[in-house]
């Protein structure tokens, strides 16, 4: 098989540093591996396949020979330097907002719409994290029974807001309240009904992101969705309660076998047993884990259920790393 060289900006970083784990768990195949970060980091090692590799500074002509590039940097970054890379013949896997909902970029989740992948010029966007677990729980849902309506409420990992937010957390529960804050309040044994700004209508970007990215990975605008982001003191994952209205009837015990069927999903629903998927459970897995499923009885055919999966990885590095090797198969 032939290798590819690769590159991971943002290797420093909570996604970054999962990224590079990921590729060496999956035997992605790498001829050679370009670590780039902010020039705060340069000069740091970093281990790959048993050596420890240099972190270089971020610059335009980081893409020289670079077949690959798997962004986690930020928005502002990869706006700043995927073109860069485009420009140097590189193929981008971007995990940032910054290119999602621009019209001639795929927004690939590969359970999902794996046939999108082939249709870029130069960028892949990577979804949202809350947004990737429950498009993969609804994909088999939606191709029997269509998805009318969605009300979605998310408990989202610290890990989520990066490096800095599992910091706050560690330093708030050891007793320390003067470091950094990534939050606008304090995150240990508390939540907080935000996650992102908050925009002019109420919402915040991130549950206008579950909105919109929702509706372009599942190739339906029609799908209704209204979202309430929280962030919760924990680090294993995102948990969703998701409740779901459909157009035609459906029954659990089909809904079961559904979701039992489909790819990248584990059901995990035997609720007399108190098994249901939880984050402690989902950390360093890249299923996307499904249980307490129940006919929601206040509409003609619906259901909810909750929806756990380790945002670092499904959520962000799993399906960044899926997507390049759906892309070497497929070329
Ligand atoms: N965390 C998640 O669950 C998740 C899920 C899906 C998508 N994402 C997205 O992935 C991206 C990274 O998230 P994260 O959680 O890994 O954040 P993080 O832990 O804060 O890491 C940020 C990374 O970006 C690098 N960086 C920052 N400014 C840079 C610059 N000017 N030039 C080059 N590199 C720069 C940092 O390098 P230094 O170490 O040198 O500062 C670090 O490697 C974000 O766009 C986020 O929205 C995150």
């Amino acid at each position: 098989m032939k290798s590819h060289a690769v590159a991971v900006v943002g290797a420093t970083g909570l996604v970054g540093r999962k990224m590079i784990q990921v590729l060496e768990e999956r035997k992605f195949p790498v001829s050679s591996i370009r670590l780039l970060a902010s020039r705060r980091s340069a000069g740091r090692e970093l281990p790959f396949a048993g050596a420890e590799h240099r972190v270089e500074e971020l610059t335009p002509s980081s893409f020289k020979g670079v077949e690959i590039a798997l962004f986690s940097a930020g928005a502002a970054v990869s706006k700043e330097f995927a073109p860069h890379a485009v420009r140097s013949g590189t193929l981008v896997i971007d995990n940032s907002s910054a290119f999602r909902m621009d019209a001639g970029v795929p927004l690939v989740v590969p359970e999902v719409n794996r046939q999108d992948i082939f249709t870029h010029h130069g960028i892949i966007a990577n979804p949202n994290c809350s947004t990737i677990q429950m498009v993969v729980a609804l994909k088999p849902l939606h191709d029997r029974w269509k998805v009318r309506r969605i009300v979605v409420a998310t408990y989202q990992s610290v890990t989520g807001a990066g490096k800095k937010g599992l910091t706050q957390l560690e330093q708030e529960v050891a007793g320390c309240t003067t470091g950094e804050k990534k939050f606008p309040h304090a995150i240990a044994f508390n939540i907080l009904p935000q996650v992102d700004v908050f925009l002019d209508d109420g919402y915040t970007r991130e549950e206008h992101k579950m909105v919109n990215e929702t509706r372009k990975i599942m190739g339906d605008n029609d799908i209704l969705v209204n979202a309430t982001c929280v962030r919760v003191p924990v680090w294993g994952g995102h948990s969703e309660s998701v409740n779901v209205e459909f157009e035609r009837p459906c029954t659990l015990p089909e809904v079961r076998e559904a979701l039992r069927c489909f790819p990248g999903v584990v059901l995990q629903d035997d609720p007399q047993q108190c098994i249901y998927p939880m984050p402690v459970h989902a950390w360093e897995k890249d299923p996307v884990f499904v249980g307490r499923l129940r006919m929601d009885p206040t509409v003609p055919s619906g259901i909810t259920m909750w929806v756990v999966a380790d945002n670092l990885r499904k959520g962000a590095a799993t399906n960044a790393v899926q997507i390049a090797e759906e892309w070497i198969k497929g070329r």
